[in-house]
């Protein structure tokens, strides 16, 4: 059997396992979802970091981001998540964005952003998408904005750092801290410091980041925890850490999966027609609701609200809810 042949059953294969609960399989379907810095206050040069006067001084850490759940499938297929492109995305204020990344079919030297398998999805490669956020950053110099990757192949980190340097993208990237180390939660510094070092891309990657080999890319689950993914219960009433499994909340950021699918025939499938009711700031099953839930357990705001359909709802009113102090 010719590698080439192994590799495209192993993708038909991955096809298939759609078929079965997304559970089943951890991280199939819905998985996911940065210079030595101080705390010291520097605003930018408007007075205003990510549309906000009060972030300029604020830590990262203590701020809430609403965010795209796989930001790049976008479309009216069931296994597309979002219905307005990545500029669209970033233009009506979404600045934490997850994708999944994999191997290409065709070029396994080629990180590509496909959802669980590349014949299922393939929404072109993570190249052109690091290139789409360049040219948004180029353009809007008082913006910080994070990516969370995942890493659906165990590629090399290696190839991660050679295509965000190949999109250019690399020189905006945030180093929080020495190789090897971990940023306390306490420790990030406030929009305005990050906005005046110029690194203004926070990245983080779910699995395999390794900051000796490329600084910028940080081990999301070092920092984050997260909430259980493939929530199918419309009232989001499990706020538990599921990974990393028996984490501590103490000392980290956290992420909440407040994006809802629907079983068809087996498969967990993002549930488009309730979208409106999940991302609505307030009531119940809502984006509010999900995060107090969350703040009564954890005594502070998530940092992260990954939804999918980011145009429907109210997510920009939800944010601005929980980032009034
Ligand atoms: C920034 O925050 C620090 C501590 O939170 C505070 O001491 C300082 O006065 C603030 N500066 C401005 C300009 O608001
Ligand atoms: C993204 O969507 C916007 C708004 O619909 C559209 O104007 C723009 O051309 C789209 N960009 C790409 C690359 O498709
Ligand atoms: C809530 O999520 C945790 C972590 O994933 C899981 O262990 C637990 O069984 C869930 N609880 C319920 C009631 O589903
Ligand atoms: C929330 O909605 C669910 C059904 O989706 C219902 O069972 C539950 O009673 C509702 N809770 C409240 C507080 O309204
Ligand atoms: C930011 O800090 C305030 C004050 O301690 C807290 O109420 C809020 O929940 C924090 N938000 C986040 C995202 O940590």
């Amino acid at each position: 059997m010719s590698p080439n042949y192994t590799r495209l059953t192993g993708a038909l294969l991955s096809g298939l396992l759609l078929l079965q609960p997304a559970s089943a399989v951890p991280g199939v379907m819905h998985p996911r979802a940065s210079s030595t810095s101080s705390a010291s206050s520097s605003p930018s040069a408007t007075g205003v970091c990510n549309g906000n006067a009060d972030f300029c001084n604020r830590s990262y850490s203590n701020i809430t981001f609403v965010g795209s759940h796989d930001s790049p499938f976008v479309g009216s297929l069931p296994q597309q998540n979002q219905n307005i492109n990545i500029t669209a995305q970033l233009n009506m204020g979404i600045r934490f964005l997850q994708a999944q990344t994999h191997h290409s079919i065709t070029d396994d030297s080629v990180l590509e952003l496909c959802h669980t398998s590349c014949f299922l999805e393939d929404a072109g490669t993570l190249q052109s998408y690091l290139e789409t956020l360049k040219s948004w950053l180029d353009a809007n110099p008082n913006e910080v904005l994070t990516l969370l990757l995942t890493n659906g192949d165990s590629v090399d980190i290696s190839e991660f750092g050679d295509t965000f340097s190949a999109a250019g993208v690399d020189s905006y990237a945030f180093v929080p801290t020495s190789a090897g180390e971990t940023l306390g939660i306490s420790d990030w510094p406030t929009l305005g410091s990050i906005i005046s070092g110029g690194k203004r891309l926070v990245v983080f990657l779910d699995y395999g980041a390794d900051t000796n080999t490329v600084n910028y890319i940080n081990d999301e689950f070092a920092y984050y925890f997260e909430t259980p993914y493939d929530v199918t219960d419309a009232t989001f009433s499990n706020c538990s850490i599921d990974r990393p499994p028996g984490a501590s909340a103490d000392g980290r950021m956290y992420l909440i999966n407040h994006y809802l699918d629907v079983d068809i025939v087996g498969a967990d499938v993002p549930d488009r027609g309730a979208a409106a009711h999940t991302n609505a700031a307030m009531g119940n099953g809502s984006i509010g609701a999900n995060a107090a839930l969350c703040e009564g357990l954890y005594g502070r705001a998530p940092n992260v609200v990954l939804c999918d359909f980011v145009d429907q709802g109210q997510l920009m009113q939800a944010q601005a809810n929980l980032d009034s102090l």
